[in-house]
């Protein structure tokens, strides 16, 4: 080009000519990240079973990500043979398309937790994360106690599914009216769960050893959902999809 005078030292030498070229690679690099998004709704396929957290749930994903556990954990299970031979069935896009942000992490230190839920008992985690070395005496998870003697906060629980669904989680009036009652309905003993769980299908049912719902409780709500909305058991991939 321009006679074999077009040379990289000229272009470092003419700021304008650099700003210029800069601006054309930046703006090609820049379309090939943000074109995809906007076909986001049919890249990420529905898949039977995914459902929005419970408020008890949801509440345990803000602790979660509040005290960091991502920087441990990852969930995200890869296609590769001893990650699945370990950790079940590899991720879906779609059993974390109502993660914002996602907990995918980049770090195991400890195991991944995609398919953690129904894995333990409830009190097996309730005891693990109060003390971990009860249960795996050489682990180097640090201890959760405080959790168990903080209630969890509910007075913003409908602002909480609201903001969700501001960023594209599809609660409805009817879920963000109920939030307090179904956060209660799910972590309270002796609750009544019906209307619970004809608004989010198989929620687990954590009860606590008190009355006053503690962080503790939220967290291992969320655990326990983790890896279970979908039912790999007698399906294959394909006729998952809705
Ligand atoms: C310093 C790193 C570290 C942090 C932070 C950490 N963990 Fe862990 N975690 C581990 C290690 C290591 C193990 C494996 C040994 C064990 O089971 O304790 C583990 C195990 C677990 C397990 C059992 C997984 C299985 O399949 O056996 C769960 C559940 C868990 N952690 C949850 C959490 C949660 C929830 C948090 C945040 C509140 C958290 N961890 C924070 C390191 C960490």
């Amino acid at each position: 080009m321009f006679g074999g005078r077009f040379t990289h030292g000229m272009i470092e030498r003419n700021a304008m000519l650099l700003l210029v070229l800069s601006l054309i690679v930046v703006s090609i690099g820049g379309i090939v990240e943000v074109v995809p998004l906007f076909t986001i709704e049919t890249t990420v396929e529905h898949v039977k079973g995914v459902r929005p957290y419970t408020p008890l749930e949801l509440m345990g994903r803000n602790i979660y990500v509040r005290e960091g556990c991502y920087l441990c954990h990852s969930q995200q299970i890869r296609g590769l043979r001893d990650e699945v031979e370990r950790y079940g069935h590899y991720s879906l896009a779609a059993e974390s398309m109502y993660d914002h942000p996602f907990q995918w992490g980049s770090k195991r230190i400890g195991p991944d937790l995609a398919r953690v839920g129904g894995k333990y008992s409830n009190d097996w985690h309730e005891a693990h994360l109060i003390n971990p070395q009860s249960l795996v005496p050489e682990s180097l998870m640090p201890s959760y106690s405080f959790l168990a003697t903080t209630p969890v906060a509910t007075e913003a629980i409908a602002e909480h599914l609201r903001t969700s669904r501001a960023v594209g989680v599809p609660y409805t009036d009817e879920q963000i009216a109920n939030a307090s009652a179904d956060l209660q309905a799910q972590g309270a003993p002796n609750a009544d769960t019906t209307a619970l769980l004809k608004r989010y299908p198989k929620a687990n049912i954590v009860i606590g050893p008190n009355a006053d719902i503690s962080e503790l409780d939220a967290l291992v709500a969320y655990l326990q959902v983790l890896g279970t909305m979908v039912n790999f058991a007698d399906t294959s991939t394909e006729s998952l999809q809705q």
